[in-house]
C-alpha cells in the first residue's frame, strides 16, 4: 500500500503551502502597479484574493490538525527556496517575473498539492482532500492564465531564448532548494524583505495619456445624464479601480505583519477592484468610448503608496475617496434610471454595493488597530485634511463636496 500522510505530515506540508501562497499574494501585490499589461493587473487583483483564500483554508486546517501553535502557520520549506522567490521578486522585467511566478512557483505549487492528494489517509483525512483539490484546481487556472499571458509577451517581445534561460535557471534552483516540499532539507530561516521606492505614478500602457498637471482636471464637472458625461466620468473611474487594485496590492506587500482578517480584506477589495475595472470598461466601450480617450489623472497615488502607516492610506483612500465615490455612484444611479439607462444604472448598483464595504474596511481596521493608540488615531484621522488642503484642483473638489455633504447631513 501506498504511503498515507500522518496527522504530523500533514501539518508541515500545509504550512509549507500556507508560506508559498501568502508569498505569492505578496509578489503580485508588489509588482501590480509596476506591469504595463492591464490584463495582468486585473488577474492579480482576482488572484491576489484567490491566494489569501487558500492560506487561509489552509490556516484553517492546521489547528484542527493539533496545530495550534502558530509556528505551524508558516514554514518556509527551505532557504534555498526562499531565495529563489526573492531572485524572482528582485527582477524588474515583466516578462521574467510572469515565467517565474506562472512556469515555476505555482506549477510547483499544484504539482505538490497533486502528489498530496494521492497520498491522503481516507477517509479520515477528507477535510484536508476537500480543501486541497479546491485549492490545486484554483491553482491550475492560475497557470493557465499565465502561461497565455507568457506567450503573448513572449511573442510580442520576441524574446524567447532570454525567457527560456532565465526559466532553465529558475528551474535548477527549485530542484536544488528542494521545492515547495522542502524535500530533503530542513525549514529555512531566511527571510526577505520587499522594499519600494518613492512611487509617483503607477505603470499604464501606451493608450493612457496621464495628466501633467493636476490643473487640467476638469472630469468632475461632467454628469451622468448625458452621453459625453457618461464616457468622461467612466472613463476616469477606469483608471480609479486600476489604482485601487494597485494600492492595495502594495498593502499586502508591504505590510506582511497586518491582521491576518485584514489582509482577508484587503485583498477581497483587490478583487472587487479588478471586477469593477471589467465591468466599467466593458460600460465605457458599450456606449462607444474608449481607454485613453481624455487625460487621465492619478491625484492620490503618490499621497497613498509612500506613506509608512497603512492606516493614513485607507484613511485618505478608502475613508475619504471611496467614501466620496459612493456619493457619486448613488447620483449616477438616480441620473441612468431617470434617463432611461438601464444597463449602466444595473452595473452602478453592483459597484456602489462594493463600494460601501471598501468603506466600512477602512473605518472597522482603523477603528480596530487604534483603540488603545490616540496619538496614532489623531494622525492617522488627520492625514486627509493634510493631504486635501494641500491647493490642489481635484484635492480642493473633493474638500468642497465633502463639506457640503457634511453640512447636508448636519
Ligand atoms: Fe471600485
Ligand atoms: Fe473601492
Amino acid at each position: 500500500m501506498a504511503h498515507t500522510f500522518s496527522v504530523r505530515e500533514n501539518l508541515d506540508q500545509l504550512g509549507k503551502y500556507r508560506y508559498v501562497e501568502t508569498e505569492c499574494m505578496e509578489l503580485m501585490g508588489g509588482w501590480a502597479y509596476t506591469m504595463i499589461d492591464p490584463d495582468i493587473k486585473i488577474g492579480f487583483g482576482r488572484q491576489m484574493f484567490q491566494d489569501s483564500v487558500h492560506a487561509d483554508l489552509l490556516g484553517r486546517r492546521i489547528p484542527e490538525l493539533k496545530g495550534r501553535s502558530g509556528r505551524h502557520q508558516s514554514i518556509t520549506p527551505s532557504d534555498d527556496f526562499v531565495r529563489l522567490l526573492e531572485k524572482i521578486w528582485n527582477n524588474s522585467d515583466e516578462l521574467l517575473r510572469m515565467v517565474g511566478l506562472y512556469r515555476i512557483i505555482k506549477p510547483s505549487l499544484v504539482e505538490s498539492y497533486r502528489h498530496h492528494l494521492e497520498h491522503l489517509e481516507l477517509p479520515a483525512d477528507e477535510p484536508t482532500a476537500y480543501i486541497l483539490r479546491h485549492i490545486a484546481d484554483e491553482e491550475q487556472d492560475h497557470v493557465e492564465w499565465g502561461e497565455n499571458i507568457v506567450v503573448r509577451l513572449t511573442a510580442a517581445s520576441k524574446r524567447e531564448d532570454e525567457a527560456d534561460a532565465w526559466q532553465e535557471d529558475l528551474a535548477r534552483r527549485l530542484q536544488q532548494s528542494g521545492g515547495v516540499w522542502g524535500e530533503g532539507k530542513t525549514p529555512g530561516t531566511y527571510s526577505f524583505k520587499k522594499i519600494y521606492s518613492y512611487s509617483k505614478l503607477p505603470a499604464r500602457d501606451s493608450r493612457w495619456n496621464l495628466m501633467k498637471s493636476p490643473s487640467e482636471f476638469t472630469e468632475k464637472n461632467w454628469s451622468f445624464d448625458t452621453q459625453e458625461g457618461k464616457l468622461h466620468l467612466l472613463h476616469d473611474l477606469l483608471n480609479s479601480e486600476f489604482i485601487t487594485v494597485e494600492r492595495m496590492g502594495r498593502i499586502l506587500s508591504d505590510f506582511p505583519d497586518i491582521p491576518w482578517q485584514m489582509k482577508m480584506d484587503m485583498a477581497r477589495q483587490a478583487w472587487d477592484e479588478a471586477r469593477h475595472a471589467e465591468i466599467v470598461q466593458r460600460r465605457l466601450e458599450e456606449l462607444g468610448g474608449h481607454v485613453g480617450m481624455f487625460p487621465t489623472s492619478c491625484f492620490g497615488w503618490e499621497q497613498d503608496v509612500n506613506r509608512p502607516d497603512p492606516l493614513e492610506r485607507l484613511a485618505l483612500s478608502n475613508m475619504t475617496f471611496e467614501s466620496e465615490s459612493c456619493k457619486h455612484l448613488r447620483d449616477w444611479i438616480a441620473k441612468a434610471n431617470k434617463t432611461g439607462d438601464a444597463r449602466s444604472q444595473q452595473l452602478v448598483e453592483f459597484l456602489l454595493a462594493d463600494e460601501v464595504n471598501h468603506v466600512l474596511y477602512g473605518v472597522h481596521w482603523i477603528d480596530e488597530l487604534t483603540k488603545n493608540d490616540p496619538e496614532r488615531r489623531a494622525r492617522v484621522l488627520s492625514y486627509p485634511d493634510q493631504v486635501l488642503a494641500e491647493q490642489h484642483p481635484v484635492g480642493v473638489y473633493f474638500k468642497e463636496t465633502i463639506n457640503a455633504g457634511n453640512e447636508q447631513r448636519g
